[in-house]
């Protein structure tokens, strides 16, 4: 006979993801194998990425607000010089999705539907995940309200779809603003993080494992217990021709202080120049915001 009294353990059990941040202090980020569902929505988000990257041009511009500054919808990147980069770009955050449902809604190809409908899917299904990190993190370094911090800013988060046209650089090494990013899948290896010693290393990222990691935010916020982690994308034989999809989510906390972004871009420092800098120092490169 089934044991009704033991069902809430059974849906707890179901419902926890465990994420270990042990690997923080020594490598730098955290591995975790998805659960089904949010695997199955993250497949599914990339499968439409894919496709939406195929629709004509105009379609795609029609989610779009045709201006660089702002983070919004579909973008296209094709710049000339040492940094030029090669990519068509977009980004999505939950406050966005009731505008781009409404543009896609006047687009005939039903590939744009899809995609910002698999976006919404996949935002809402990686919570438990980005909670339980969040939840880690505050227990783990005294931050008592990050967990919280985290879950009310989630309409916020950022998801950002990539694909790199191809080329010798794909993406030169950066730290990211933010607190932390989750690397949700990548169509090709290539992606590397520079370890506490100095080597390029090749990340798990894959169809069935997640990284997550500390961007520039989160140090600041942990007086630099916690480091932003260097990261690059490298091409390959094959990328150079077919090009790289990638998708990436963005944790970023209202918090009364940001990167000065306006002083020095994140790619234009020496790789790795925050592992070992002095909180001090590190703390001079945010502005109130
Ligand atoms: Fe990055």
């Amino acid at each position: 006979m089934f044991a009704y009294s033991k069902l809430p353990f059974y849906i707890l059990v179901l419902h926890t993801i465990a994420v270990d941040i042990s690997t923080l202090k020594t490598d730098g980020f955290v591995r975790v194998t998805y659960p089904d569902a949010l695997r199955t929505s993250v497949h599914s988000a990339m499968d439409s990425w894919k496709n939406f990257c195929a629709l004509p041009s105009e379609e795609k511009l029609a989610l779009s607000k045709n201006d660089r500054l702002r983070d919004f919808g579909y973008m296209l990147r094709k710049d000339s010089g040492p940094r030029a980069d090669h990519k068509e770009l977009f980004h999505v955050s939950k406050k966005d999705i009731e505008e781009l449902k409404i543009r896609t809604a006047k687009i005939k190809d039903n590939r744009a539907s899809a995609f910002i409908f698999a976006i919404d899917h996949l935002i809402d299904a990686s919570v438990p995940l980005v909670r339980e990190f969040a939840r880690a993190i505050s227990a783990q370094y005294s931050l008592p309200d990050f967990e919280t911090r985290v879950i009310q800013s989630k309409d916020r988060w950022t998801y950002r779809y990539l694909h790199y046209f191809g080329g010798d650089i794909l993406a030169h090494a950066h730290t990211d603003r933010g607190d932390f990013t989750l690397h949700l899948n990548e169509s090709h290896p290539g992606g590397e993080c520079l370890n506490y010693e100095g080597t390029w290393t090749p990340w798990p990222v894959s169809n069935e494992e997640t990284v997550i990691f500390p961007g520039m935010g989160l140090q600041y916020l942990s007086e630099s217990r916690l480091k932003a982690l260097c990261h690059r994308v490298q091409p390959l034989p094959e990328t150079k021709n077919t090009g790289r999809y990638s998708m990436v989510a963005f944790i970023d906390i209202d918090l009364p202080f940001r990167y000065n972004d306006k002083a020095k871009r994140l790619q234009d420092f020496k790789p790795g120049f925050n592992y070992t800098i002095p909180h001090e120092e590190f703390k001079r490169l945010f502005v109130p915001y």
